[in-house]
Formats: C-alpha cells, structure tokens, sequence
C-alpha cells in the first residue's frame, strides 16, 4: 500500500466533520425512511432480498435463494427469468407502455425518445436480426459502440434470446478490442460507422477493422450508421451488415427465452493486477435483483423521474445505472452521446434544465473538472428540477463533494456517494438518501443485507478510526461468478488473501460512528478520470515498443483526473532518449490500450529501482513523482538508483 499517500489521505479525511442531515423535504417523499431495514435485512439477508426478487417477473419461481459455498454463490436457484422481459414487456401492460423508456440526446444536438413499446419493438427486432445471423443461446455477442441507443437495444436483445453480451468501451483501441473479442470468443460483433465526440467523429469501424483481421470466432459484424461518413464499400462483403438493413423486415415479436437465474448474462473486461484484463461474468437473476434494489433505494427512483447516469456503457456503471437498474424499474433513463464541454462547458446543465433530470450520477473527475471550470457554467440553467445527486467511481475529496452539493445541488439534494466495482455487480456502500446522515468524502455505510469489514493484514477488524483493508464477509446476489475462462484467477484474486472472504483490493478506513471512508486501490490497480487501468497493462504495452528495455508505471495524484499514469522507462542499449521517443512512446500505449491509459510523463531512467530478488519497487516510484519523503528503501538492491531518479525527476519538473 501507498503508506505515505494514505496517511495524507486519512489525515485530510480525519478534519472533516461537517454533517448533512437528510432535509426533511426529502425524507417526507423518500422511499425508504425507516432504519430498521438495515437491521431487518441483516438479520435475514436471503430473505431480504428474495422479497426484491418477487417485485420482479419469474417464469418460475426460485426453489432456494442462496447456495453457497464460499467462493462460489448461486442466487435464485431453479428459478427462470428473463432480463430483457424485465425491462420490457413487464411494463406494457401498464401506464408505462408509453412512457420514455431511454431519452438520448447526440452531441451534435439531436434527440430520440424511445418509449417501452419502441424498446421492446426494436429490441425484438434486432434479436431476430441476431438470431438471424446464426447467434443463438450462450453465443458470445460482441458490442464496441457509441453511447446511442442502439447500444442498449442491442445488450437487451442479447439478454432476450441468452446470448451473453460484452461490451467493450469505445475509447478501447483496435488491439485492446481485438484482445477482449478473442477472449469470449464471440461470433458476432456490432459496432458503429462511427460516434460523435467534441465535434469530431470517433473511428469505430476503422478500429473494428483492425481488429477483426485477428478475430477468428467473429462470424459477422453489425454495423450502425450513427455518424453517415462511410458507404457501403467500408462494409466486408459476407461479413459486415448495416444494422437498419438487418432489422428492416425483421418480425416486432420475439419470445424472450426463459433463463435459468444463474445463466450469463454478460461478461464485462476490466483491469487486474496483471497485464490480461479479465473477463467478469455476471449472472441473470441475482444481477438483475441487485441492480433493481439498489436503484430504486438508492437513488429513491420515482414513477415520474428523469435519472440521468452519465457513465459510459462500456463501464459497468452504465450496464448497471443507465440500462438495467433504471429499465428494471420502468424508469426513464437518460443517455448522451458527447463530452461535457461540446460545444461549451455547459452541456450538462444544458441536458439537465432541456429534459428537467430529477437525479444525476456521476465520477468525481467530472465534478473536478466542473468546479475547476467555475460555478458560471451551472449557474447559467435552471437546475431546479434536480432532487438527488450521485457519485462513484473514485473516492471523492469534500471540497468536491461540498461543490457538488452546492453549486449543482442547489444545497437541498442529498449527494450519495456509491461505492463498488465491476465485480460487484451493484453497489454495495453507499448512504440512503432518506436516512442517512451525510459526511462528505465518506461513501457511509454497508447497504442493507451487505456485510462490509475493514480488517488487518491477518484478516481482523480494526478498531474504530483506523485503516486497512475493505472486505465483503457475505455474498451478495450480483456478485461476479467467476473470470471467464480462468477460474482458478478468481479464486486467487479475491478469496485466497483472506480465505472464504471476499477481497476488494481497496483500502478503507471505519471512523469512530462506523462510516466507511474509501482510500483507494491497494494493488496495482489505477483510476485515472475513473477509468480503470493496471498499471501491468501500460508497463506491456510500453516494453512491447522495440526501443524499451523496461518499464514501470504508477498511478499519480492528479487534480482533476484523481490520478494520472506516470512511466519510467529503461531504454535498450544503444537508444538515445528524446522528446520525440518520449512522444512516440505515449502514443504506442495509446495504440496498445486507448487514450485514456496515454502516459502524462515518462521518465527515461538508467535502471529502476528493485528489490534484492527482481521485483520493481513501484511505491517508491509513487513517492518520486509526488515529491515525497522516501519510505523504507532497505530492501533496495541499489539505493543509489532511487537519489539519482529523485534528483531527475525533480529536474524534470522543473524544466
Ligand atoms: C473505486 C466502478 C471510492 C474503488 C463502479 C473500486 C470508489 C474501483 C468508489 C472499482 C467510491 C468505486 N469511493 N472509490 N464511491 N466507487 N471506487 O470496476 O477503488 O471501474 O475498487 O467499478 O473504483 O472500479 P470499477
């Protein structure tokens, strides 16, 4: 662990004492109020959620609701669902039929709202296309797109016909993708000519094309015309359709196949502690009453809202709270294709004030960003119509929180600030709005039937106000069942450091009234502008490049981006450094991985520093490039190298 970064964490953390009760304005229309749900769904947490599960639709009801044996977890067990039935036909039948199911807005300013029966025609038209293209149950379905709604209509039909979808983000390059795709080994992939991003076009067919010439398994490729700059010549004849082609005379009907709850329903890549992303598999029915319930609870969803989640779908957080949790629920759920600051930096509270969004769920860095920008941007809409905020991805510092609060709050929304992962599904920490009482910079407390501990090195609890290690001591229904393809990879990495517990890799501290504060990862895990990346990843990626001997690469403090990647690199014998290598070097990790993993500094170095048997000692690295005290280095095979890379790099800064 970064001890010297956590101290200063914990230490900014330890000041903070201001309190935000829940306003009673929002607590009198809450939909949770009494706290003893917490203590009821602790007291029996199957039962707790089963009662979830039957606000849900069952071809068959479930015989038991857990089966565990630690590490693996089957929830809702015997029983048959369908996700797509769930977030589709359950609503026909009511008022919903005709409500605003997703509510897109494009960059460039264009608008489509699709109502439930849109949904649910279009998706059944797109998974007879599919089933159509030979995909059938269990087939892997790729899907690299823009945020438009083709992307959800494309991840529900995979869920309506059992075929597991994965998504890959569209900032992902062509080897990043190439890499994901030959993983699941999926048949079919659907991307997008292109999307719309700061006025410019994002070149998805181009990077699906590279791709593909190094995916075997992909048998055919949708393509949807978002952006209009490619004609039916950039189609592969026999293997690359044009999505409105395909649905064109496709039935409006398609039987949702009855699943068993513990079939996948989608894997979904993220970054580890080594250089493969790993393929989380998440399940039917326990994902979909995880999503549900901490929906509807967290976010107080109400018949009449406008939710407004602003992460990408290629995170989870977009599977979770743009597609499933809010469609589940028959709620209206925004998406928007562009950047905040296209074509000004008021984009968002332009969105906001245009649709009246009543709840918004956002990152951290993008509330930096905002506040870094200056209040005259929100300040310029009507925001009136917002009741909750939300955040997650990142811990988030008070001084943000309290800007949140206030400047896009108006100072009378709660801010619940979530904590959890990719492999947790849904969120597992996080207040409730209508009675928890808020510290800012504290995701608060264990979501009711959630068992959250902070525990030592040996696995013990620490005491109140002290640090260590965030642990999850009980299954909870959305829990990931295992890494697609390598089992044994998830029995290792989250339930062997502490046996039968589940291990988060992040650091936590409990204070003295039992709020959880998140410190950040303690593995080699980093979260730059909440994007998750390994630094094992960019450290391939770099030595992939035939100048680089070596490499390291850490995760910074940042501002804005929470943390920015930083690189030490030993070249080859014989290469000279250079601007230009330094330059043709960040663009080879782009290249590797995307932009979001491109290196903010690299630092030419003669050696790293290692340990006497070989290992790169990259908490030093962290304690270089933020300029601070030195820890212990008597592990080092040679301290000589640490005061000559300080020296350098605090040159460099300088320079
Ligand atoms: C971090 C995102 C502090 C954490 C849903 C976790 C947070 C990782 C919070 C998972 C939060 C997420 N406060 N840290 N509210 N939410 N994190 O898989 O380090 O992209 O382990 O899932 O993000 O990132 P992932």
């Amino acid at each position: 662990m970064a001890q010297h970064q956590e101290q200063h964490t914990i230490d900014v953390l330890l000041e903070e004492t201001r309190k935000y009760p829940p306003p009673p304005a929002f607590v009198q229309q809450a939909n949770v109020k009494d706290p003893a749900i917490y203590e009821e769904a602790n007291r029996d947490p199957e039962q707790f959620w089963a009662r979830a599960a039957e606000e849900l639709h069952w071809f068959k009801r479930w015989d038991k609701v857990l089966e565990w044996q630690a590490p693996s977890a089957q929830w809702f067990v015997g029983g048959k669902l369908n996700v797509a039935y769930n977030c589709l036909d359950r609503h026909l039948a009511t008022a919903r039929k005709n409500k605003a199911a997703l509510i897109f807005e494009g960059e460039p300013g264009d608008e489509r709202v699709l109502t439930y029966q849109d949904l649910h025609r279009e998706v059944c038209r797109f998974a007879n296309g599919l089933k159509q293209l030979g995909v059938g149950k269990g087939d892997r379905v790729n899907l690299y797109m823009p945020m438009i709604p083709e992307l959800v209509i494309a991840m529900l039909a995979c869920a309506r016909i059992g075929a597991p979808h994965s998504v890959v983000f569209g900032g992902f390059s062509a080897d990043a993708l190439r890499d994901r795709i030959n993983d699941a080994q999926a048949k079919v992939l659907v991307t997008a000519d292109g999307g719309w991003r700061r006025g410019g076009i994002t070149q998805l067919k181009r990077a699906a094309d590279e791709a593909l010439r190094q995916c075997p398994t992909i048998e055919k490729c949708v393509v949807v015309k978002r952006t209009g700059h490619l004609g039916n010549d950039a189609l592969q004849p026999g293997r690359d359709v044009w999505w409105h082609e395909l649905v064109q005379s496709q039935p409006l009907e398609c039987p949702a196949e009855p699943m068993e709850a513990e079939d996948v329903l989608y894997l979904l890549y993220t970054s580890g502690s080594t250089g493969k992303p790993k393929g989380t598999v998440h399940t039917t029915g326990g994902y979909l009453v995880g999503v549900y319930a901490t929906t509807k609870w967290i976010f107080d969803l109400k018949e009449e809202d406008t939710f407004w989640c602003t992460a990408d779908i290629g995170w989870v957080t977009g599977h979770s709270y743009v597609a499933y949790g809010p469609l589940a629920n028959g709620a209206t759920s925004l998406m928007y294709e562009g950047t905040p600051d296209y074509p000004q930096r008021d984009r968002w509270w332009a969105i906001v004030e245009k649709y009246r969004v009543n709840i918004l769920y956002t990152a951290p860095t993008a509330i930096r960003s905002f506040m870094r920008w200056g209040e005259e941007y929100p300040m310029r809409h009507d925001m009136s119509s917002l009741r909750l905020l939300g955040t997650v991805g990142e811990p988030i510092n008070p001084e943000a929180w309290v800007w949140y609060h206030k400047a896009i709050g108006g100072g009378r929304c709660p801010v619940v600030d979530t904590w959890w992962q990719t492999e947790t599904g849904h969120i597992l920490i996080s207040p409730l709005p209508g009675i928890t009482e808020l510290k800012p910079g504290s995701a608060t407390f264990a979501f009711p039937g959630i068992d959250a501990d902070v525990v030592d090195d040996q696995g013990r609890s620490v005491p109140p106000g002290s640090g260590g290690y965030l642990v999850l001591r009980r299954p909870w229904p959305g829990m990931l069942r295992t890494i697609y393809g390598d089992p044994q990879r998830y029995v290792n990495q989250y339930w062997s450091r502490f046996p039968g517990v589940y291990f988060t890799g992040d650091g936590a501290k409990r204070d003295e009234e039992g709020y959880i504060w998140l410190l950040g990862r303690v593995d080699d895990v980093i979260k730059v502008s909440g994007h998750r990346l390994s630094t094992m990843e960019i450290e391939s990626a770099l030595v992939d490049h035939p100048s680089v001997a070596e490499a390291a690469a850490i995760g910074k403090g940042h501002q804005v981006k929470g943390e920015a990647v930083v690189a030490f690199v030993t070249l080859k014998e014989h290469i000279q450094s250079s601007p230009l290598l330094e330059e043709n070097l960040k663009q080879h990790v782009v290249h590797k991985i995307g932009a979001i993993a491109r290196p903010d500094d690299i630092l030419f170095t003669a050696e790293l520093p290692k340990t006497r048997s070989g290992k790169i000692m990259r908490r030093l690295l962290r304690d270089i490039a933020e300029g601070r005290v030195l820890g212990d280095t008597t592990t080092l095979a040679d301290p000589g190298v640490v005061q000559s890379l300080k020296q350098r790099y605090g040159e460099e800064a300088e320079a």
